[in-house]
C-alpha cells in the first residue's frame, strides 16, 4: 500500500488567556464552548468543507475528566455537529493535541480518512492539572515522587544541564518580546479566532490577544522572584508556563482530495515521533524527538528552517536547544519560537500540541517561506516526548 500525502487546509485557535476564576477572559467558558469556536471558524473560513464531510475529529486534552471527560465526542455533540462523524478524546499530557495531530494525519496517509479535524482543548482552572489523578503503587515504588511534579522536573533539568536563572530570565524575557511584537503587528490574526469573553471585572470582551502576554519585563524584579519549586532554586513564576485556557483546531486533507476540492495548502504533514525519557526530567522531550526525528528521516539540522518549541519552562527548553544544537544556546534564537513561546503566550497542556502545529505553519510562510522543514515538539508529563515534522508542498 503506497501512502498517501495529507496536506494541512487550515489551522486556528482561541485566544490562550488565564485559567483563573475571577482574573480569566474565558471564565464563564468551558471547554466544549472554546473548541466549538475553533470548529465554527473553521467551516466558516473553509466554505467547501461541510462538517459532514468529516470522517473523524480527534481531540487532544492532558486531563479528560470533569468538563474534559470525553470532549472530543460531547463537544462534537453538544455544538450540533453530526451524530455519524466520529469523534474522539486522545490524551497523553501535554503532547495531546499533537497525538491527535499525527493521529489524523496517519488515517489520511493510509487512505482510511479522507478528511479530518485534529484539534486541542484545556481549560486549566475548571479542570486543574492533576486533578482526580492516583499514581500506581509500583511507579511509586519505582519513583521518588517529590521529583515528578513539573515544576520540580524543571529544577532538576537546570540543575543537570547547568542552566543558568539569568539565562532562563534572558529566556522569558525574549519570549514575552516575540510573542508581544507579533501581537501588535497583527501576525497572530490568522489564527486567533475572536471569542466573546469577560475582563478581569466582568465587563464584555472581546478576546482577539493572549492574555500572559507582558508588554514589559522589569528584569531586576524577575531576579528577586521566588521560586516555588524549590527552596533556593533557579525555577520562578517568570520562567515557568502559566495556567492556562484555551483551544486550537487543524483541518487536514488528502492531497487528492484537496486538490478535487480545489483547497489551496502549503505544507503537508512529513513525519511524527514519540520517545520517552526519564519522567524526572520529563522536559527534555524535544531534545530525544528531535534526535530521533533527524535520525529516523536522515534531514539535516540546517535543513530544519523553524521551530516551535513548547516552553513548559524555560530551563528545558534552554537545556533542550543546547542538547540538540539546533539554534544558538542562549536567547534570540534564530529559530526557535520567533512569536514567542508558552511562557508568553501560555500554556494550556494539552491544547499546546495543535497550537504549536498552527504557529508553526502561520511562522513558516510568514517569517521564512523558503524553508523547506520545520519541526513542531512538546515534552510531556512522565516522560513522552512529541513532535512532527512539516514539509513544504
Ligand atoms: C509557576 C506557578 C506555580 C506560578 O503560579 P502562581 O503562584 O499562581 O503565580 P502567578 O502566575 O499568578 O504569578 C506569581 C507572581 O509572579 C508574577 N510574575 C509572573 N511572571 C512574571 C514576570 N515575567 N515578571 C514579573 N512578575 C511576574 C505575577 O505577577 C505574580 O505576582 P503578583 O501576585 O504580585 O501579581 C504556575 O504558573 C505553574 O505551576 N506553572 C507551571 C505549570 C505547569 O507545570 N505546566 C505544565 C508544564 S509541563
Amino acid at each position: 500500500m503506497e501512502l498517501r500525502e495529507c496536506v494541512f487546509i487550515d489551522g486556528v485557535r482561541t485566544a490562550n488567556v488565564r485559567a483563573h476564576a475571577q482574573k480569566g477572559w474565558f471564565k464563564e467558558l468551558k471547554p466544549d464552548q472554546t473548541l466549538a469556536a475553533v470548529y465554527k471558524a473553521l467551516f466558516e473560513r473553509n466554505p467547501k468543507v461541510k462538517p459532514e464531510d468529516v470522517d473523524t475529529v480527534i481531540v487532544g486534552t492532558a486531563n479528560p475528566s470533569g468538563y474534559q471527560n470525553d470532549i472530543g465526542r460531547l463537544a462534537w455533540l453538544a455544538h450540533g455537529y453530526p451524530e455519524r462523524v466520529g469523534s474522539q478524546t486522545v490524551s497523553n499530557q501535554c503532547p495531546s493535541g499533537m497525538t491527535a495531530t499525527i493521529n489524523a494525519a496517519r488515517a489520511i496517509m493510509t487512505g482510511e480518512a479522507d478528511i479530518m479535524i485534529a484539534a486541542g482543548v484545556e481549560d486549566m482552572e475548571k479542570v486543574p492539572m492533576g486533578a482526580n489523578m492516583a499514581f500506581p503503587d509500583q511507579f511509586m515504588q519505582r519513583y521518588f515522587i517529590g521529583d515528578i511534579p513539573m515544576g520540580n522536573t524543571a529544577e532538576k533539568v537546570a540543575e543537570m544541564y547547568d542552566i543558568s536563572r539569568a539565562d532562563m530570565e534572558n529566556m522569558a524575557i525574549y519570549s514575552h518580546k516575540n510573542a508581544h511584537a507579533a501581537t501588535i503587528s497583527g501576525k497572530f490574526k490568522k489564527e486567533i479566532v475572536p471569542l466573546m469573553g469577560k475582563d478581569e471585572a466582568g465587563n464584555d470582551l472581546l478576546v482577539e490577544k493572549d492574555q500572559w502576554i507582558r508588554e514589559t519585563l522589569d528584569p531586576a524584579h524577575m531576579a528577586t522572584m521566588r521560586t516555588p519549586f524549590k527552596l533556593d532554586g533557579r525555577v520562578t513564576a517568570a520562567t515557568s508556563s502559566p495556567l492556562t485556557a484555551g483551544a486550537a483546531a487543524l483541518l487536514m486533507m488528502s492531497r487528492k482530495k484537496a486538490d478535487e476540492l480545489g483547497l489551496s495548502y502549503t505544507y503537508k504533514y512529513s513525519f511524527g515521533v514519540q520517545e520517552g525519557n526519564d519522567p524526572t526530567i520529563m522536559g527534555m522531550g524535544p531534545a530525544v524527538t528531535i534526535e530521533k526525528i533527524i535520525k529516523k528521516t536522515g534531514i539535516k539540522k540546517e535543513d530544519i528552517g523553524v521551530v516551535e518549541m513548547n516552553e513548559a519552562f524555560a530551563a528545558q527548553a534552554l537545556a533542550c536547544i543546547r542538547e540538540t544544537g539546533i539554534d544558538k544556546p542562549n536567547a534570540p534564537f534564530d529559530k526557535v519560537n520567533l512569536w514567542g513561546g508558552a511562557i508568553a503566550l501560555g500554556h494550556p497542556l494539552g491544547e499546546s500540541g495543535a497550537r504549536i502545529i498552527v504557529t508553526l505553519l502561520n511562522v513558516m510562510k510568514t517569517e521564512k517561506p523558503d524553508a523547506k522543514y520545520g519541526i513542531a515538539t512538546l515534552c510531556g508529563g512522565f516522560g513522552n516526548g512529541v513532535a512532527v515534522l512539516i514539509e513544504k508542498v
